[in-house]
């Protein structure tokens, strides 16, 4: 009878647990709403990494102040998963243009997501001049090593598709959404030659300098992951930073927890 009562207490704990949802921006103006979204928000420090943790709606929502760039974003994800252990990480945000059917405001969902500044070239004698274009993908930077010790080479990374499905399904107002691929780099790039470079080399839609580095540690720790940058800015089309941007893309974030299912 008391085995009984306690499977029967740990079967409806875990169908009754709140899912807890881990959602990143890397600065104040891509997380601020976010936090303000929060009831019962309660904050935690880590070394150079924030978080609060609260709820949005019937979710545990913890939201993750990654700071910029891939060195921040893969520390702040570790941490994140291993302090709070996620149902899901959301992995949001500004962008740059890569794609010129895009404009500021437009929201891509990352279908395919790469580390577009692992570039390896082959040895050149002095007097060779450097071209860009020479550059080799490299893989091995995206390489995981699975549970049981094997690598495993990912040439990209992807959204979880429950989460992409209810993502396409958000209302939208101050732009377009699209499918498509966010290209990470510690870079911000502003020549269109290399700009177009990079899109046509990679298919990139926009870059940005964290989703790969969330979306690589997510997948080694096996935690759904679910990508959305907003274009920012876009010298494709001369549209410069525009900071509401941010909170446009914090608000589809908030429609789009507020929508999840993750047990359906
Ligand atoms: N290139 C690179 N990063 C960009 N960001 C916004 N637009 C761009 C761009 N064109 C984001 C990065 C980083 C911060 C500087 O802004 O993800 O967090």
């Amino acid at each position: 009878m008391k085995k009984l009562m306690i499977g029967l207490f740990l079967v409806s704990s875990s169908l009754f647990a709140k899912e807890i949802i881990l959602v990143q921006g890397a600065m104040n103006i891509e997380t601020e709403y976010l936090i303000k979204s929060l009831s019962n928000p309660v904050k935690e420090q880590v070394a150079s990494w924030t978080f609060w943790k609260g709820e949005i709606g019937d979710k545990i929502v913890v939201v993750s102040r990654t700071e910029i760039g891939i060195t921040n974003a893969s520390a702040a994800t570790t941490l994140g998963i291993t302090k709070y252990s996620p149902d899901l990480i959301i992995n949001q945000g500004t962008a740059g243009g890569h794609d010129p059917k895009l404009h500021a405001g437009d929201i891509v969902l990352a279908e395919k997501i790469v580390n577009v500044g692992a570039v390896r070239t082959e040895r050149k004698e002095y007097g060779v001049p450097v071209d860009d274009k020479d550059g080799i993908f490299f893989e091995d930077v995206q390489r995981i090593r699975d549970s049981e010790g094997n690598t495993v080479d990912y040439p990209y990374f992807s959204s979880n598709e429950k989460v992409m499905k209810t993502a396409k399904n958000i209302d939208y107002k101050n732009g377009s959404v699209v499918v498509g691929t966010i290209g990470t780099a510690d870079q911000w790039n502003r020549e269109l030659e290399r700009i177009k470079f990079i899109h046509e080399r990679y298919g990139t839609s926009a870059e940005e300098m964290e989703t790969v580095a969330a979306a690589q540690v997510a997948k080694a720790f096996n935690v759904p992951f679910m990508g959305v940058r907003i274009l920012s800015n876009t010298d494709i089309h001369n549209e410069d930073f525009n900071p509401e941007t941010a909170i446009w893309c914090q608000e589809y974030t908030v429609d789009l927890i507020k929508k999840l299912d993750l047990k359906k």
